[in-house]
């Protein structure tokens, strides 16, 4: 199989931390913490002066020496005065959507507060705006600002733009607002629910490639799905921030507004939890609304269990490929903990009359819950790197979240289980113990010469009261398969 590097040791792993990537518009630059160089949104760099240590903060009421005190802007020469950068240095990010709620991401140069205005009114009338943070301190971030909009209305269009204040940090009551900047772009989105139209698209195991991601938000563009699901691996190995924003909030392919009108739904890949940035994922994607699930489960920022009209759409995460014992993971992995809370919220899930009501269930996890192939490595061997018998050195299918979620899927009736992972194409009957269509999403690859691995979009919307599927093959520009549930 081609370009699957699941059981590979990913040399960005090795890369040293402490490195910082600035990457805009299509242009890299590196630099070390002590460079001298940073790059503006547009991917210029320029010049900065090499930071002395902070100093001690003045004692308290002891006036501040003059020969500290910052010359004024006013006193420079011209050729010396820098235009600032621009603020806001993407387009928004639709990141959760939800009946009553939406989040938005987008990143920022320097400090600020980020906001969203939002109107039901294309013309924004009677807009309210929405600070990032909610009671209390307001968020102040010099790279990406979250907004959670709650209170929404169901199934309810919503028009918005984004902009952020401009924070001036200089210590604790040496804080300016130097004021609003906007980005004047109205977009759209619409709420999720029961009464909600349109139709859910699927992609998976993007692996950053910027060919795939180029063809796949083209042929999004298209389908105008009401959502999109993004079944994990859309990494692969993010060792800090700028690699994650490179992935989640502007992928280096033309379609900076990739998920400005159409919110994308994170279901997190074995390669999402790889590198330390991972540990802290929600720094780049938003984790759900705390509010959609119970204090028990607080934990499970990734789960969710929201309505698309008739179609229940069920999120879960099977966690990595490798046991938790697996040396690689130096003991500080523990997804058997994960697997079982998740299964607690299962089962309280499917009792909700969001799933009870909805005449569709669809469930969507990353790694295949079922494989007919003897050779398919299940995921709970010891250890599973070494054992004998199989195609490869990590999960081909989670055994163990079969058998954890399996009864609560067939309980609550879902027809349909929507996974990735293998990196090729396939469709696997109902079956003893699975008694619901897998489909297994394609793989990363667009070009010719990996023509068995193409990338895939499922798309899922109802037909004449039917729950039709179509598999696109993102390589071949064709519909690949079709059926109805
Ligand atoms: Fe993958
Ligand atoms: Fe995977």
């Amino acid at each position: 199989m081609q370009n699957n590097n699941h059981g590979e040791t990913d040399r960005r792993e090795s890369a040293a931390i402490g490195r910082r990537q600035f990457l805009a518009g299509g242009i890299a630059a590196t630099a070390t913490i002590m460079a001298t160089g940073v790059a503006d949104a547009a991917g210029r760099v320029r010049k900065v002066p090499k930071k002395k240590p902070n100093p001690a903060p003045p004692e308290a009421n002891k006036p501040v020496p003059e020969a500290n005190k910052p010359a004024p802007e006013a006193n420079k020469p011209a050729s010396e005065a820098k235009p600032p950068d621009n603020l806001i240095s993407s387009a928004p990010v639709l990141q959760n959507a939800a009946a009553r709620s939406m989040g938005v991401a987008f990143s920022v140069t320097a400090d600020a507060s980020g906001w969203v205005e939002y109107s039901v009114s294309r013309k924004m009338t009677d807009a309210k705006r929405v600070y990032s943070g909610g009671a209390g301190l307001m968020t102040v971030d010099d790279k990406i600002a979250h907004i959670r909009i709650r209170g929404l209305s169901p199934a309810t269009r919503y028009y918005y733009r984004i902009g952020a204040d401009r924070i001036e940090y200089r210590g604790g009551y040496k804080m300016k607002n130097l004021g609003p900047e906007m980005d004047a772009k109205v977009h759209s989105f619409t709420t999720l629910g029961a009464q909600a139209s349109g139709s859910f698209c699927v992609i998976n195991d993007t692996h950053e490639n910027a060919q795939t991601l180029d063809a796949a938000f083209r042929k999004l563009a298209e389908l105008k799905p009401a959502v999109v699901i993004w079944n994990g691996d859309a990494s692969n190995t993010s060792e800090n921030f700028e690699a994650a924003w490179k992935v989640f909030i502007r992928p280096h392919v033309d379609h900076p507004e990739y998920a400005s009108d159409t919110p994308f739904m994170f279901v997190r890949g074995n390669h999402d939890f790889r590198g330390r940035f991972n540990r802290t994922l929600e720094r780049v994607v938003m984790a759900r609304d705390p509010e959609e699930r119970l204090p028990e489960y607080s934990e499970l920022g990734r789960n969710f269990v929201q309505r698309l009209g008739d179609i229940a759409l069920i999120g879960l995460d099977t966690g990595e490929d490798k046991l938790d014992t697996n040396p690689r993971f130096a003991g500080i992995f523990r997804m058997k903990e994960y697997r079982e809370l998740q299964t607690k919220w299962l089962a309280h899930a499917i009792a909700s009359p969001a799933v009870t009501t909805a005449r569709y269930k669809v469930a969507f996890c990353h790694i295949p819950l079922f494989d007919s192939s003897r050779d398919a490595n299940p995921g709970d061997l010891m250890p599973a790197d070494v054992a004998e018998g199989f195609k490869k050195d990590y999960a081909a299918w989670q055994r163990t979240c079969a058998g954890l979620w399996g009864p609560h899927l067939a309980k609550a009736g879902v027809k349909l289980l929507i996974t990735g992972h293998q990196h090729k194409y396939r469709r696997d009957s109902p079956g003893n113990g699975h008694p619901w269509i897998q489909l297994v999403g394609g793989g990363p690859n667009v070009d010719p010469e990996h023509a068995e691995n193409f990338a895939t979009i499922i798309e899922g919307r109802l037909e004449s009261g039917m729950l039709a599927v179509r598999v696109h093959d993102l390589a071949n520009s064709r519909v690949v398969d079709s059926f109805t549930v």
